[in-house]
């Protein structure tokens, strides 16, 4: 059994210790946010906070989080209730396809919890593992820096919502 903290809430999952987070979440918790891609550790499309860090988890083994602390997308907002960057995000338009949207949230959430006010190149650096085969980029970059600028004006704080509750999912063996 491994034991770790899902959202802000802490979860058991029993599954082989090789086993990918990215299945673990899809498919024994059931978070189907987070997306598959590459399937490689390339595309940044599974991508997910652990212990802040915007992690590909599609080559994480679950034994590797055993008391670390994991945020997906359904942790970082919801439609009633949006982080900071994700409304700057509705506002920039940013998503067409939407299929690497989540992992692009996950890594500008990782870097405006440490980078109230990113350079173009601190853009460029954080958000270069996530591939967008729309090619949003541009307005990506227009939506973090818009975020930056609403989270300067409320003091830095990012707002990240751990509204799912894992335990009202019934895990599977
Ligand atoms: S699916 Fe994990 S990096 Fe591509
Ligand atoms: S919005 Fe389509 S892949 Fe990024």
């Amino acid at each position: 059994m491994i034991s770790f903290e899902l959202n802000g809430k802490t979860t058991e999952v029993s599954a082989a210790p090789d086993t990918p987070l990215l299945w673990v979440v899809r498919d024994h918790l059931k978070l189907k946010g987070s997306k598959f891609g590459c399937g490689m550790g390339l595309c940044g499309a599974c991508s997910m906070l652990v212990d802040g860090e915007s992690t590909r988890t599609c080559v994480l083994p679950l034994a590797a989080i055993q008391g670390r602390k994991v945020t997906t997308i359904e942790g970082i907002g919801n439609p009633d209730m949006l982080s900071t960057l994700q409304s700057a995000w509705v506002e920039a338009s940013v998503a067409q396809c939407g299929y690497c949207q989540s992992g692009q949230l996950v890594s500008a959430t990782a870097l405006l919890s440490k980078n109230s006010n990113p350079s173009d190149n601190d853009i460029d650096e954080a958000m270069s593992g996530n591939i967008c085969r729309c090619g949003t980029y541009p307005n990506i970059k227009k939506a973090i820096k818009q975020a930056a600028k609403n989270l300067r004006k409320d003091n830095g704080q990012l707002q990240i919502v751990a509204y799912f509750d894992p335990n009202s999912i019934q895990q599977e063996a």
